[in-house]
């Protein structure tokens, strides 16, 4: 278990799935937590299962101010986990320009504005961690989701940017590609029939994740044993996004 006492860890979409597990896990590793979401009440939840003294800030990411509005709220932090993300699973034929504007403000225009108003104060500070969450959509082919895709690429493609422009600041930049996780995002196609068990089938591990599986990853991240980690993607997947059954199990 690392030991991230002391420190400051900033989590976004922390009031449910992966990234109210990380700050679970950033809390019990001993950092300070400040929960992010649009909802207070679900936040004040989170917070409520905390060891140590942890902070709430309502933003919907989705908002061209939000960004400001985390960073005038929180100040300084020694780790950001930018883990909160809209999700479009749509034919391209049926796809918006209304919803590519949106999965792209919150997926990827205010996450970067996120990383650019809280890295001069890591700067100052002398380090810092900076953790993306992606996704395996971004790495591999998945079935409509092209514009869920564009915007995870983006963010695997920023993380290794943003690594060479801070790494001489003591700055690491990683991101984490989780696959198929079993949160609230998968809810509506786990309850089709049979789904699961089809996804198992495409996963080397044979399961879905868990969002605590992908926040233990998150959290070696945040801490000084990856001290000499940046720029890279770390799939936590259960192997899915290298592998393929190319004969269908049929040999
Ligand atoms: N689950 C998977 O299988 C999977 C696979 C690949 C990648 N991922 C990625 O993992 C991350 C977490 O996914 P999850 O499965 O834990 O999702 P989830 O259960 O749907 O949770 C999403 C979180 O993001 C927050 N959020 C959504 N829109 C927001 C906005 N506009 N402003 C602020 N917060 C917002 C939500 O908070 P409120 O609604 O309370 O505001 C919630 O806390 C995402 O980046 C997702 O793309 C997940």
């Amino acid at each position: 278990m690392p030991n991230l006492k002391g420190r400051i860890a900033l989590v976004t979409g922390a009031s449910r799935g992966i990234g109210a597990a990380t700050a679970r896990a950033l809390d019990a590793a001993g950092a300070e937590v400040i929960l992010v979401g649009r909802h207070i009440e679900t936040l004040v939840e989170v917070g409520s299962t905390l060891i140590h003294p942890s902070q709430t800030v309502v933003a919907d990411l989705a908002e061209p101010d939000s960004a400001e509005q985390i960073v005038e709220a929180c100040g300084h932090v020694d780790i950001l986990v930018n883990n909160a993300a809209v999700a479009a699973r749509m034919a391209t034929t049926s796809v918006t320009g209304e919803v590519i504007d949106r999965l792209l403000d919150v997926n990827v225009r205010n996450l970067l504005l996120l990383i650019k108003g809280l890295v001069p104060s890591m700067i100052a500070a002398g380090g810092g961690s900076i953790i993306n969450v992606s996704s395996v959509s971004g790495i591999v082919g998945t079935p409509n989701r092209a514009a869920y895709a564009a915007s995870k690429g983006a963010v695997d493609a920023m993380t290794r940017s943003l690594a060479m422009e801070f790494g001489s600041k003591g700055i690491r930049v990683n991101s984490v590609a989780p696959g198929v996780i079993d949160t609230e995002l998968w809810a509506k196609n786990k309850a089709i029939g049979g789904v699961e068990q089809q996804i198992n089938t495409l996963i080397p591990l044979g399961r879905w994740g868990s969002p605590a599986e992908v926040a233990d990853v998150i959290v070696f991240l945040a801490g000084d044993a990856a001290r000499y980690v940046t720029a890279q993607t770390i799939h936590v997947d259960g192997g899915m996004g290298n592998t393929m059954d190319l004969y269908g199990g049929a040999v």
